[in-house]
């Protein structure tokens, strides 16, 4: 559902002696609007319907330019943030004949009781944002940094993060998704791929693992295990550069820390320019062979070349570009010090292959190794069980959590 804009007149007397419109009056416009909004959706009464107020916990206002009597302003509003009992929202102010931007303004609620304890946020509200779940796929859908993710979340216990590769989505996921008991699982398709929004811009290392810290934030939780495979470990390395304090354990499957060489980054644009002409089924035929071991079966690779034709191609090339353009991760490698890694690899991996998955393993001190025989690059769709098996021993192996979850 897309959220509709709200427009509003200036009234002199918001106005100061100049005539302009009075800074304070910004925070009774930006309500206005914000309960205009929820009039055009789940009602103005959602709140008192479910027994809860929103009140606000922090208001930031940045003003950008005056506004006039009789000025219409048309207001946006986005979610940027949906907890337990907290949201955060974005608004702007544009004049209307002009388009020129007023004000922004960011505004945390907490939903409270008659009490005054904090209390759930109600679920139409984050369903009228785009937050909820999908009634046919049952994937939640948690926005996040102004996108709308896709994620699959299954079980109970400490929390691990599953970060697919390029281009696919969740979905290669599916077997330790459904058989690591004792663990909450969490599976989101990045931006770009799957379920998730696709924007046309804005891909980059740096947003897909700033979108998983939103969505770890939403979900509440505090401190994670990630296993990242190929793409998926180049976004937990840079999970790791910003926030090696919520990581309680890596596992590394079918990855490499080192960066694009130029003429990667070259063929990078090559492919980002061929999707553009011939769109994500022709990005399947090529990617296929690269990615399953030649003895994949014939359904599987039907399987994951209809993931990959139906991948959005803002995705496929805002990814390319994200992967030619991303840091060395070397330098990480030796410092990871006391982290419990595992590397996960397939022996008939072509893209990266046994030997550079070794040598992946050897740089990180203390790190476990795991060659699946006879997997190609995606060892979790050809190989599921030992797959399973080996995420099994690695996880039982790990210290307790010391889990603090974030409301
Ligand atoms: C992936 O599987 O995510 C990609 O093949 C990684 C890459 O191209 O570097």
């Amino acid at each position: 559902m897309s959220i509709p804009e709200i427009e509003l007149t200036v009234y002199p007397d918001e106005c100061d002696a100049f005539g302009h419109l009075n800074q304070a009056s910004f925070l009774t416009l930006f309500e206005r609007a914000r309960w205009e909004l929820l009039a055009q959706g789940p009602g103005m009464d959602v709140f008192s319907r479910n027994r809860t107020w929103p009140a606000v916990r922090r208001a930031t206002i940045d003003y950008q330019a005056p506004a006039f009597p009789g000025d219409r302003l048309r207001f946006e509003i986005a979610l940027l943030h949906l907890g337990h009992t907290s949201l955060s929202l974005r608004q702007s102010a544009r004049r209307s004949t002009d388009d020129a931007l007023i004000a922004t303004a960011e505004f945390v609620f907490v939903c409270i009781s008659a009490e005054g304890k904090p209390v759930p946020v109600p679920a139409e509200v984050g369903e009228f944002f785009g937050a909820g779940t999908d009634a046919q796929s049952g994937l939640r859908r948690i926005r996040v940094n102004g996108v709308s993710l896709a994620v699959q979340v299954e079980g109970d216990g400490p929390a691990i993060l599953f970060v697919h590769g390029y281009p696919l989505d969740h979905t290669i996921w599916a077997a330790p998704m459904a058989h690591l008991d004792g663990w909450r699982r969490i599976a989101p398709d990045l931006r770009g791929f799957g379920a998730s929004d696709a924007p046309d811009l804005g891909y980059s290392m740096a947003t897909y693992a700033q979108d998983l810290g939103a969505l770890l934030d939403t979900l509440g939780v505090s401190k994670v295990v990630i296993c990242g495979l190929s793409m998926g470990g180049y976004v937990a390395f840079e999970f790791l550069r910003n926030w090696r304090d919520r990581v309680r354990a890596l596992i590394l499957m079918d990855t490499r820390a080192l960066p694009d060489t130029l003429e990667g980054k070259r063929l990078r644009d090559q492919f980002a320019a061929e999707a553009r002409e011939t769109g994500a089924g022709e990005v399947a035929k090529r990617e296929v062979p690269r990615l399953l071991s030649e003895g994949a079966p014939a359904d599987m690779r039907e399987r994951v070349r209809a993931m990959i034709a139906a991948t959005p191609v803002a995705g496929i090339v805002g990814a390319l570009g994200a992967m030619r353009d991303r840091p060395d991760s070397r330098p990480l490698l030796a410092e990871l010090g006391e982290m419990p890694v595992l590397v996960i690899g397939g022996t008939e991996d072509a893209i990266t292959p046994p030997e550079e998955i070794r040598h992946l393993a050897a740089a990180i001190p203390g790190a476990g190794l795991a060659l699946i025989e006879g997997a190609g690059h995606l060892t979790p769709v050809e190989r599921p069980e030992e797959v399973v098996a080996a995420l099994r021993k690695f996880l039982t192996s790990l210290p307790p959590a010391k889990t603090t979850a974030l409301r």
